[in-house]
């Protein structure tokens, strides 16, 4: 019985037989791994139907990487504690706001009301005070791997990058498949700091809050290179996470194939071999490791990845498409470093991989298509400003339109000089195209990277919900700067 997946695991391996593998010595020498990856992250499970959390931002003396850091934290950890319910169950959930600043949470993927005590990213809640959040997940909602993260506009970068977010996980369908039950979950919230001697986060310059601001310590979840055990025939199912607020992880685990089964929405119909995952701010996605190289310890790596810089600004000011787009995609701007390392340990009785997942149906053709284009400009006094078709957020225009039970293409595109990982809130989208190559498979995301000069359509069905609503680049400086539109969704 456990072979009946052995000929499509055959299948998809002799698919890669010949691929590029990064040779061991491409990378300087990492310190071997420290210690075993915190897989738990004190979870809060719903019980009897609800789950009922008290949550607390406030910053925070605690150690980082062996390090005195001073951060911003959910509860005093980093990453804040994992969430966890199921479709139907009610979230009831106590805010403090401990800091010195007002902020809010946000309930990233998630299919919730954009209004009241919901997903409501206006929120304003001041310094000192407590809100409670209060919603039910969807009786139809997928399983999957969310995010729960501040959104007060023009302070989420310095709030993300101060170290707040946490993991929210949908359990469902997906979790009940007995290849998945069997296999070993483990979670890998991906995220950078920039600390000084003092411990205290870095304040970037203008910039690099421009480029989006990134940090030299890369860690998951708050461990530097931890270990990842699996036994010879062993299932690893990583669900991973990009909480930075603007470094891409562009992921290879060495000698080993990914196998994609979950993106941002959930789940795809089947699995699909992969060699290298581009994760953008805010992405998520879900692969399965199989043990069955020879024991040893295999690095799970972040390539080098350019994804543009201010630099190129042409002299002229704009530069458009096909300007000075000369760039190497993938040229050295940072090295290739160590996320994690996998280490054998032990034998099983070899599990299977899953064949099928959950069904996955196209969305029908659009009743309208829409464009949006991602670019920069200047503004008198303020230098440049991050804009969608021309204009900078402002909470009080309303930039788009729609109505409910509609579905729409947005045509989005990128005519400026750096990478857009474009977000959506409160429904997920399928990918259609990626200039006008169809998508290869189907699947759910609500953040699709739109890299400089290309053009990517998406579709979406407005359901369930009404009221006011974002787009935005998950660059979050590139949100702060303006990189964000207004949306209304109308009965
Ligand atoms: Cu994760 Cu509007 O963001
Ligand atoms: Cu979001
Ligand atoms: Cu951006």
């Amino acid at each position: 019985m456990p072979y009946i997946n052995r000929r499509q695991f055959l299948t998809l391996s002799t698919s890669t037989a010949a691929s590029i593998f990064l040779s061991r010595c491409a990378t300087a020498q990492t310190p071997q791994p420290q210690k075993i990856l915190t897989s738990s992250l004190n979870k809060h499970t719903s019980t009897g139907g609800l789950l009922d959390v008290s949550l607390d931002a406030r910053s925070t003396p605690l150690s980082l990487a062996g390090q005195q850091a001073y951060l911003l934290s959910y509860n005093g950890q980093i990453p804040g504690p994992t969430l966890e319910a199921q479709p139907g169950d009610s979230v009831r959930l106590r805010f403090t706001n401990n800091l010195s600043e007002p902020t809010n949470i946000h309930y990233h993927g998630l299919h919730l009301p954009p209004t009241g005590n919901a997903d409501n990213i206006f929120l304003n809640i001041p310094p000192g005070e407590t809100f409670t959040y209060e919603f039910t997940i969807p009786q139809d909602h997928p399983a999957g791997t969310f995010y729960y993260h501040p959104h007060r506009h023009g302070l989420v970068a310095e709030q993300v990058f101060g170290g707040l977010g946490g993991i929210f996980v949908i359990r469902g369908e997906l979790d009940k498949i007995p290849e998945l039950r069997a296999a070993k979950e483990v979670f890998l919230f991906l995220k950078d700091f920039a600390l000084g001697a003092d411990g205290r986060v870095t304040p970037p310059h203008h910039m690099s809050q421009m480029q989006g601001r990134e940090g030299s310590l890369v860690t998951v979840n708050d461990q530097v290179n931890p270990s990842l055990s699996i036994p010879t025939g062993g299932l690893l199912r990583l669900r991973l996470l990009n909480a930075s607020s603007s470094r891409f992880y562009r992921l290879t685990l060495e000698d080993h194939p990914f196998y994609l089964i979950s993106t941002d929405g959930g789940a795809l119909s089947e699995p699909v071999e992969l060699t290298e995952l581009l994760l953008t701010p805010g992405e998520r996605a879900e692969v399965l490791v199989r043990g069955e190289r020879q024991p040893g310890q295999y690095r799970l790596l972040n390539l080098p990845y350019n994804r543009g810089d201010m630099g190129m600004m042409g002299r002229g000011g704009m530069m458009g498409r096909g300007g000075m787009m000369g760039r190497q995609r993938n040229s050295n701007t940072a090295n290739t470093q160590t996320l994690a390392t996998l280490t054998y340990t032990g034998q099983v009785e070899p599990l299977p991989s899953p064949e099928k997942l959950i069904p996955l149906e196209a969305l029908p053709e659009p009743q309208t298509v829409r464009r949006f284009t991602l670019n920069h400009g200047m503004a008198p006094r303020q230098g440049m400003v991050f804009q969608i078709n021309s204009k900078a957020f402002d909470p009080q225009r309303v930039d788009t339109q729609v109505k409910l039970d509609t579905i729409e293409d947005w045509e989005i595109v990128n005519t400026g000089v750096m990478d857009h990982p474009f977000h959506l809130h409160t429904n997920p989208f399928q990918v259609i195209r990626r200039n006008d190559q169809p998508t290869p498979y189907l699947m759910w995301k609500d953040t699709v990277l739109v890299p400089v000069g290309e053009t990517v359509r998406l579709r979406v069905r407005f359901r369930d919900f009404t009221g006011k609503s974002v787009y935005h680049c998950h660059i979050l400086d590139h949100e702060d700067l303006g990189m964000m539109g207004l949306l209304e969704i109308q009965k």
